[in-house]
């Protein structure tokens, strides 16, 4: 589509016909013919956002009809469907489940990352989505923040690296850019500074209207404990409460305030988007968190100003979930800020008929010009025309034969292979497969719903889920010697029979955003006992810590002969084999340092610590 034939669009549109374009529902809130009866612009499936059956049919059928129905909207519009894809299409039941991003930080490897995306964007084109809101290019200062899993690292050339190499495994798919069947329209986020916010100036009291301030103190109503947050708190205690110890978990820094100077925003939060701006990013999810005291979502100067001002961005801008809602009690008033400050599409998720009304009437009264509407429609267009929507590009029914295909797998099994860091080894590394006997414990040894974390089929993961991949436990059973004897008790407790080596495996519960906001990174006492239990009855023990962060473990570690850390490893339990027992030699690396306790962090505070961290970043024993 030319530019001109842009305008000819945009020019025939009515009002409503182009703030449907800017509205993004998620899809439990709308259906196919409310899509095509408004000309909505974007549908999306957040985590767990799921049809019934949870099948790459069922989702190809799912996406079909809503992207059908917007081509029979006046104006016949394309639909762009979107979803959080950034571990694999792990929505979808039996996707290839990757290492969370923490995992490939350790890696270190950019042409890995992106074979990695490409492997997701086919999964993707299989069902028929061609968004994604991935990469995300947080620069974590804070690993107490819940998020710190989804970012590559605390170092933000690592960050701007890995990010780049994502960027263009989704959206190159053939060396042609975006106009191609299997290319996926990337969204890097969250703009800006979503990782250097500061502990304590989110969430709040756990009472609704209670409220805490940017600058951590109650009271400066800056952060206001909403409804719905508290009741997101509540049904994540309530379904993990046996796994969380209540009072260490909780919102206290995601979505709270970046309180640092314009120099450290630019320096450390920006590099990542001034690269992916150079290699196509079309759009940007802007973030939930504040800088300066003003929320993101309503900070013209960031976002008109300086992304689409200054670094020259004509991509669009999305906003986050709910997001607007939190920038006003007016929604109003909201509203008008969102957009006035530069928002194109307005994730919105759930009242979209209050949506639009709202800023249909602002457009009518004045306080939203026309122009800025027609700018952002303009951009949504200019993208859909760009990846190929017009051109009719939707899902490609071929690639659903390769959907969680073994040679996909394969890719997930180099990638958790090479994201193991080896943090300690007395010998006792790489296990011998004709031992005669191994003890392994831990429950998430045998429990690909732990191994894969977060944002897996459902939002914050699926424990104990027969998630389709394989477990450390199977693959070890895969591995050793057939004489060889494998005993597994989770809580360590096996008759006196003697073993060789003992494997103890630690893990923290899963948990999305806010929901793994932890005061305390140190081991519950269940998970203590289980390895001193362990070391008292094996000749070696190998420790193996699945986690989203590094965890305060300096205690433990002298109990081990050998420790790795294996992050949050996906579905391919094998590639943890692969190198336990030697097959693959050891090569990840830290991608953040790993404290000695509480009082290393933030980095900041590690950073000015004059003992220095427990291990420095880029740390792996080989
Ligand atoms: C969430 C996350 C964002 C995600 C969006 C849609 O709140 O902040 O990363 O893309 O909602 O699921």
């Amino acid at each position: 589509m030319t530019p001109n034939r842009i305008e000819q669009l945009l020019a025939n549109m009515t009002l409503a016909e182009k703030v449907g374009q800017m509205t993004q529902v998620e899809k439990f809130s709308i259906t196919p013919d409310e899509v095509a009866e408004h000309g909505i612009g974007s549908v999306l499936s957040g985590g767990g956002g799921n049809p019934e059956p949870n099948t790459p049919k069922a989702w190809t059928e799912m996406v079909a009809a809503y992207q059908d129905a917007a081509l029979t909207s006046r104006m016949a519009v394309p639909l762009l469907y979107g979803v959080d894809a950034v571990h694999g299409h792990t929505n979808v039941y039996g996707a290839t489940v990757f290492p969370h991003n923490i995992g490939l930080g350790a890696t270190g490897d950019p042409d890995l990352v992106r074979r990695v995306a490409r492997v997701t964007a086919e999964e993707l084109i299989a069902t028929g989505v061609r968004w994604d809101f991935a990469p995300p290019v947080s620069v974590p200062q804070d690993i107490r923040w819940g998020r710190t899993l989804e970012a590559y690292s605390e170092d933000t050339s690592l960050v701007t690296e890995l990010g780049e190499a994502f960027l263009r495994g989704l959206q190159d798919a053939a060396g042609t850019g975006l106009a191609h069947p299997h290319a996926v329209l990337g969204c890097v986020k969250h703009f800006i500074a979503d990782g250097g916010t500061q502990w304590g100036t989110a969430g709040g009291g756990t009472e609704v209207g209670e409220t805490v301030g940017c600058d951590g103190n109650p009271g400066t109503a800056d952060e206001v404990m909403t409804e719905e947050r508290r009741l997101i708190l509540e049904q994540h205690d309530n379904q993990f409460g046996e796994m969380y110890e209540h009072g260490r978990w909780g919102q206290r820094i995601d979505q709270g305030a970046a309180l640092i100077g314009e120099e450290e925003l630019r320096t450390v939060h920006l590099p990542p988007y001034l690269a992916a701006l150079e290699d196509g990013a079309r759009t940007i999810m802007v973030s939930l968190s504040s800088w300066h005291d003003l929320k993101l979502h309503a900070h013209r100067y960031l976002l008109t100003d300086v992304l689409k001002g200054e670094l020259g961005f004509d991509g669009f801008l999305v906003s986050d979930w709910l997001a607007v809602d939190y920038l006003d009690p007016d929604y109003t008033t909201a509203v008008a800020m969102g957009i006035n400050a530069g928002l194109d599409m307005v994730m919105v998720p759930h009242d979209w008929r209050k949506f639009m009304q709202t800023l249909i009437e602002s457009v009518e009264s004045g306080t939203v010009p026309t122009e800025r509407i027609d700018d952002a429609v303009r951009r949504i267009l200019r993208v859909k025309e760009e990846a190929g929507l017009f051109d009719g590009i939707t899902a490609d029914p071929e690639l659903i034969s390769s959907f969680g295909s073994p040679e996909h797998r394969a890719v997930a099994r180099e990638a958790v292979a090479k994201s193991v860091v080896l943090l300690k080894n007395n010998g006792a590394l790489p296990l011998r497969k004709n031992v005669s006997r191994i003890h392994v414990a831990g429950g998430a040894a045998d429990d690909v719903g732990l191994q894969c974390g977060g944002w897996t089929v459902e939002w914050r993961g699926l424990p104990g889920g027969d998630i389709p991949g394989t477990s450390l436990l199977e693959a070890i059973h895969a591995t050793v010697a057939n004489e060889a004897e494998v005993a597994f008790d989770p809580n360590g407790h096996f008759a006196d029979q003697p073993a060789d080596v003992g494997i103890v495996v630690v893990a923290e519960p899963p948990y999305a955003e806010m929901t793994g906001d932890r005061a305390d990174l140190t081991l519950p006492p269940e998970d203590i006992a289980l390895i001193e239990r362990m070391r008292a009855r094996c000749e070696a023990l190998v420790g193996v810590i699945y986690s989203g962060r590094p965890l305060l473990i300096t205690d433990q570690v002298p109990h081990f002969d050998a420790l790795v850390a294996a992050w949050l490893p996906g579905s391919e339990g094998a590639g943890l084999a692969d190198v336990l027992f030697g097959d693959t030699p050891f090569s990840g690396r830290l991608p953040y340092a790993w404290p000695r306790d509480s009082s290393q962090i933030p980095l900041a505070a590690l950073e000015a610590s004059p003992e220095g961290p427990l291990w420095p970043r880029r740390y792996g024993l080989a």
